[in-house]
């Protein structure tokens, strides 16, 4: 992607996020998961298609059967230089739903094949902040090897580490093994872009997040990192001959490679997510009257500059697309 191709693209991404989480947020607590996320979903694709880009969505709402609209594969924008997609209009739709905290509209651009085209699968991942960088994880390693290592390279003792972890019962021995290095957990119920990154973000309290989900998610959570610093490493797991059938058929050929934060995420790319509901790294949309304020941030790969955004939408003049 040139530079100024790219600049300018970071800049029209802030809208599209913007667009999508003002458009979900009007959903916040009101317990309608979907509801929410098809706003989300229309608002981002709106202006997706005014872009003068030729976009194809990599990473997307679904595969094209499960998802009518910004499904993988989707044509998006209204012609243009070739980019690659990743986005999550609202990552987070428990979240949202609920009031909760954390949830995200996402986006991400690289040149052509910039992503890893991944099936919407489950996803192992290990991810640390940027000090840690030249400690080695990996997926042999056990959970608690890697807390000593993270301890050993910051000189902080273990009982001050905080690991992030999805809170689901596939991650009960996990939990268990962790917490026997005396390293503390900070459980989350959704939304693990954000807990990647904020292993990134220097006061955010989390050193390590560990655990399997959305593969799909990875790849935004690594697109981030490329931008942030850190590193995430990702295995797809293929449970089943479905999965299998469907990770060939985005090209996956080796199903038990190790992906790096540079495999997930590849070349010049860039970044930018709107706070939905308030979280680590954003505050979330508040609306009073005819006045809309939203948090976002937006960075690139290649000059690493991350620029936090605040934007007051007068909604007399705009409408919110729904
Ligand atoms: P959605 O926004 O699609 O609901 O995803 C939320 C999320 O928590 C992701 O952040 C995470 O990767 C995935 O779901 C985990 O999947 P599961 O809820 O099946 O454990």
């Amino acid at each position: 992607m040139n530079n100024s191709l790219s600049r300018n693209l970071a800049l029209e991404a802030v809208r599209i996020t913007e667009a999508a989480a003002l458009s979900s947020s009007l959903l916040m607590g009101r317990g309608d998961e979907k509801a929410a996320d098809s706003n989300a979903v229309n608002a981002m694709r709106f202006f997706l298609n005014k872009l003068s880009i030729e976009g194809t969505v990599v990473i997307g709402e679904g595969e094209r059967d499960n998802a009518p609209m910004l499904y993988i594969g989707e044509k998006v924008g209204a012609g243009g230089p070739k980019v690659d997609i990743a986005l999550d209009p609202l990552e987070g739709t428990t979240i949202t739903a609920n009031g909760g905290e954390n949830a995200l509209s996402v986006i991400a651009m690289a040149e052509d094949n910039g992503f890893l085209h991944s099936p919407d699968v489950y996803m192992d991942k290990i991810a640390v902040g940027k000090k840690y960088e030249d400690v080695d994880i990996n997926f042999d390693m056990p959970p608690d090897k890697i807390v000593f290592n993270l301890s050993k390279k910051s000189g902080v003792d273990t009982a001050n580490l905080v690991v992030c972890i999805l809170d689901r019962p596939r991650h009960k021995e996990l939990i268990q093994d962790i917490r026997k290095t005396g390293a503390r957990i900070k459980l989350i119920m959704d939304g693990d872009v954000s807990a990647v990154i904020s292993t990134t973000i220097e006061d955010s309290g989390v050193d390590l997040y560990i655990g399997s989900g959305g593969a799909p998610e990875g790849v935004l959570a690594a697109a981030a990192l490329r931008c942030l610093g850190g590193k995430i490493i990702g295995k797809l797991l293929i449970n089943n001959e479905n999965e299998k059938k469907r990770a060939i058929k985005s090209g996956i050929k080796d199903f038990n490679k190790i992906y790096s934060t540079s495999e997930l995420a590849s070349g010049d790319v860039m970044f930018a997510a709107t706070g939905v509901t308030d979280g680590t790294l954003l505050k979330g949309v508040r609306i009073t009257n005819n006045i809309a304020k939203t948090h976002s941030i937006v960075m690139r790969s290649k000059t690493k500059t991350v620029r936090f955004i605040e934007a007051i939408h007068n909604l007399t003049n705009k409408k919110i697309i729904q």
